[in-house]
Formats: structure tokens, C-alpha cells, sequence
């Protein structure tokens, strides 16, 4: 993470608000497409007796999908807006005391890409990985204990939402229990026991000069899954689709975006590829994104899941635990999946 974006001693890059103009180093050039086309992505209702066949078909024509009916209740959505609202408004030097360290995951700062673009960023992060205590503490010394119990009880219902998504996700490339534990090395009895997330909040303040300004670069996730909650009222989010090129998904209603995260593609052994995608700014209004980011247990080892390979089908990748990715990913960011090559034994 470059460290000028931490330098207080320069007028401080994170405080957007008073900006009236789109400082230099903000400007990425006119963008390409910045307000999407409006091809629908696929909406899935989790109820729906074909929502296994349906997930199958977005996760492999689309890489992202919007679920409803999915059980997680609005209250807790809407608890979890509320506190990333409260995060983000309070002042810089309060939001600084629980800074992203220069080589850590936790905390908050530019977005964690922005090293491997020569543009800032218009948008402020914050990570939260496994317990929110002690940023609670810096956030807030007096009253901390709210906070930890939305973050607490957001990730909770995620996991257990991430684990039903991830069944669906396997049933339908006709994966069962016993394959998927083959394909992860793990021992303990649920193949997805001890998988975990961590949550990403991101805020967009609105921005003087949207079409060439840039909220999030475009990425891939280095998840299994992603789970993605859009305050209501603000489109922001693209993915990248073939000729289409960049879609937007609004926020939907009382929805959730399901992003394919690179660990994904490679347990797929590709049928299902990690989806492209950015977030653009808004001239008039904030933004904000609270992204789950799920992935296997420590120690755990991902790859293709044998029954998906054969003499039609080699194995595309090789076994790689969340970590070891991770750090393939801070050093080649997109060519890290491409970089995990197959065994072969
Ligand atoms: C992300 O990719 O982490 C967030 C994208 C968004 O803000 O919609
Ligand atoms: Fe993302």
C-alpha cells in the first residue's frame, strides 16, 4: 500500500467531502461506458423450487446473481447500513486511529487495489477481519459494544448464508458432500467447516466529476464467494459481460449480489469463472457497499474437485489454501490465477 495515501501531513486524500473538483490525481481519463449497459443480470429467488438449476446457469454465464428470499432479515441489513453510515462519518483523524497497518488486511484506508493502480481512488474502505473489538475500541472508546454486536451478528448470518450458497453453487455442477471434501483436503466433517469472512465496507462520497473518477478498479475477487449488500437508492456497481461490456446492478430492494470469487473458478476447475467488476461514483449522491468476502478455513487447500476433471477436462489449476492466494494476488493482482498451475501427478 503506497504510504502517501496515509500521510496526514498532506490535506488528508480520504477526506473527499469538501472537494469541489477532481483533483488530478483522482482523474482516471473520460471512462469507458460509465453508466453501464441495463442488461438485467439474473435474479434468483432462493425459494424458487429451480433456484439450484438457475444459480448453476448465472454462476456460468454471468460469474454474479441477485438473491431474494435468501433469510438474512432486514433488520440486520439494515443495522449494518446503519453503522457503516456512522463509520464513515465520522471525522478523518477518528477513522486514522484504526488505519490499515502498511502490510495488514484489517482496517481502514484507500481501497486495498489501489497499489497496483497509478490513479487514486474515490472511495474510503474499511476491513474487518475475524473480531471487531479492537476497531470498535478505536472507533468508538466510549461506546464500543454496539458496534461489535451488528458487525457480530452480520457475520454470523453471512456465514451460515455463504455455507447454504455454496451447497447450491456445488449441487448444481452435480458436486456432492463427499467430492467437494476430496477436493479440499479437509478433515474435519463439513468441507466448508471453519471457512470464514471477512467484511469489506466500502463508501463513495459523491464526486464533482464522475466520468472520470473511479470508485473501485476493476478487480476480481479473491474469494470463493462474495455476498454483496448495496445501500438502496444509488447505482455503482458493473460487471464486466462479454459484448455487453460493463452492466450495472442496481441495488435491489431487500437483494443481495452474489459475486464468483477466483478460489470459486478454480474448484470449478473453471465452469464457473470469477466475475470482473468495478464500481463507479455518483455526481449527487454517497454511496455505500458492504461486501462479505468468504473463503475456506485456514490450512484448507482448494482445487478442482476431481469428479469436474477428466481426460476431456484437466485440471486447470493446482491446490492453493486462502492465504497462499492471497499473497499470489498482492504481488501479480490479475494474473494470479493464472500463476496457480495445475499438478501434475
Ligand atoms: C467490491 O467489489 O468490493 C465492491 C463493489 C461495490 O461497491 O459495489
Ligand atoms: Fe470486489
Amino acid at each position: 500500500m503506497p504510504s502517501r495515501l496515509l500521510d496526514a501531513s498532506k490535506s488528508h486524500p480520504l477526506d473527499f467531502y469538501s472537494l469541489k473538483e477532481l483533483p488530478e490525481s483522482y482523474r482516471w481519463g473520460p471512462l469507458d461506458d460509465p453508466n453501464g449497459s441495463t442488461e438485467p443480470v439474473p435474479i434468483i429467488n432462493l425459494d424458487d423450487p429451480n433456484a439450484r438449476e438457475l444459480i448453476g446457469h448465472a454462476c456460468k454465464s454471468w460469474g454474479v446473481f441477485q438473491i431474494t428470499n435468501h433469510g438474512i432479515p432486514k433488520r440486520v441489513l439494515n443495522d449494518m447500513e446503519g453503522t457503516g453510515k456512522s463509520l464513515f462519518g465520522l471525522p478523518a483523524r477518528q477513522k486514522l486511529k484504526a488505519a490499515r497497518p502498511q502490510d495488514g488486511v484489517s482496517g481502514y484506508g484507500p481501497a486495498r487495489i489501489s497499489a497496483f493502480f497509478p490513479k487514486r481512488m474515490w472511495s474510503e474502505g474499511f476491513t474487518i477481519l475475524g473480531s471487531p473489538l479492537q476497531h470498535a475500541r478505536q472507533l468508538w472508546p466510549n461506546d464500543y459494544r454496539k458496534f461489535c454486536d451488528i458487525i457480530e451478528e452480520y457475520q454470523k448470518e453471512m456465514n451460515m448464508l455463504a455455507g447454504k450458497l455454496m451447497w447450491l453453487i456445488l449441487d448444481s455442477l452435480g458436486v456432492s458432500n463427499q467430492d467437494v471434501k476430496r477436493a479440499t483436503s479437509q478433515k474435519r466433517p463439513g468441507p466448508f467447516e471453519g471457512s470464514s469472512g471477512a467484511i469489506q465496507l466500502n463508501s463513495y462520497p459523491a464526486c464533482p466529476d464522475p466520468g472520470r473518477a473511479m470508485g473501485l478498479a476493476a478487480h476480481t475477487d479473491s474469494t470463493l464467494l462474495t455476498i454483496l449488500h448495496q445501500s438502496s437508492g444509488t447505482s455503482g456497481l458493473q460487471v464486466h459481460h462479454g459484448r455487453a461490456g460493463w452492466v450495472m446492478v442496481p441495488p435491489l430492494p431487500g437483494g443481495l449480489v452474489i459475486n464468483v470469487g477466483d478460489l470459486l473458478q478454480i474448484l470449478s476447475n473453471g465452469q464457473y469463472p470469477s466475475v470482473y467488476h468495478r464500481a463507479v461514483v455518483n455526481r449527487t449522491q454517497h454511496r455505500l457497499s458492504i461486501a462479505y468476502l468468504y473463503g475456506p478455513g485456514s490450512g484448507v487447500r482448494v482445487r478442482p474437485i476431481p469428479k469436474l476433471v477428466n481426460n476431456d477436462h484437466p485440471p486447470l489449476y493446482g491446490p492453493v489454501t486462502w492465504s497462499e492466494y492471497l499473497e499470489i494476488k498482492a504481488k501479480y493482482f490479475d494474473k494470479a490465477l493464472s500463476l496457480i498451475r495445475p499438478n501434475n501427478d
